[in-house]
């Protein structure tokens, strides 16, 4: 990986790959396979080390709001396969790489299992499952930094369907954020435009100094993706 900070916006220009449709495949694979290949995201994020092109949002992200320094405790939520991990243990020094610099904890939980991430613990969990709150807290031991989500529900192919579910993973997110968060801390999570997340954006503007809605340049411009970012937890 050569992650270095403020290198997350490069551009880049290529010569756009074509792909023929195929016999046995539908024209929505061949679309989405030519939609990879010529994504630059994609290109970086293989010819950088990182595990998928989202490691990029949170890059950007915290290029903008900068939350994840040397020392910081992070809690990421939906981390498979761990892009976001991989970004959170270089830049809170979690390897302790950077002499002289604080050495910070990531914590990573998802549904599926995940390959390990140097640097990072991380348990296999379905944080929707009663109980997993407190387990999460076990694991932590203690306060966070940052609790982060990019957790996303496995599409139904009904937007209302999907969004609402995004927003209750969202809402379980930040319940764990209230509990856990250090003063002063960041909650980032994933949610998508569509009117049911008002309610949630009500209570992180009573419980964080700054609620911002950010649509990084690595989410795609046809998805309806957006960040939230709330800073300065309140306790
Ligand atoms: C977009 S991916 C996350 C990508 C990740 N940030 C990265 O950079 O590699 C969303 C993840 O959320 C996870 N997820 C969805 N619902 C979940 C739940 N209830 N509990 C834990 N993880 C969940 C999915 O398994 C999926 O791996």
């Amino acid at each position: 990986m050569t992650e270095k900070r403020g290198s997350s916006g490069r551009g880049q220009r290529d010569l756009k790959v074509r792909v023929k449709s195929a016999k046995g495949r539908r024209l929505s694979s061949t679309l989405w396979l030519e939609r990879q290949l010529n994504d630059p995201y994609v290109k970086r994020a293989k010819a950088e080390g990182y595990r998928g092109r989202a490691a990029f949002k949170i890059l950007e992200l915290d290029d903008r709001f900068r939350f994840l320094v040397p020392g910081a405790r992070v809690v990421d939520l939906g981390c498979a396969p761990g892009g976001w991990c991989q970004v959170a243990v270089a830049r809170v020094n979690a390897l302790g790489e950077k002499k002289g610099k604080a050495v910070g904890r990531v914590l990573g939980v998802d549904l599926q299992e995940v390959e390990p991430v140097p640097g990072a613990e991380i348990h296999q969990l379905d944080f929707l499952d009663d109980g997993a709150d407190d387990k999460v807290k076990d694991w932590l031991g203690g306060k966070a930094d940052v609790v982060m989500s990019d957790m996303a529900a496995a599409s139904s192919g009904h937007k209302q369907t999907d969004h609402l579910r995004i927003v209750a993973l969202c809402e379980a997110a930040a319940e764990l954020a209230f509990d856990v968060l250090e003063v002063g801390g960041t909650f980032v999570a994933k949610v998508l435009a569509g009117g049911a997340e008002g309610a949630l954006q009500t209570i992180l503007k009573q419980r964080f100094d700054k609620v911002a809605n950010v649509k990084p340049p690595a989410s795609r411009s046809d998805s309806s993706e957006k960040f939230v970012v709330a800073t300065g937890f309140r306790g």
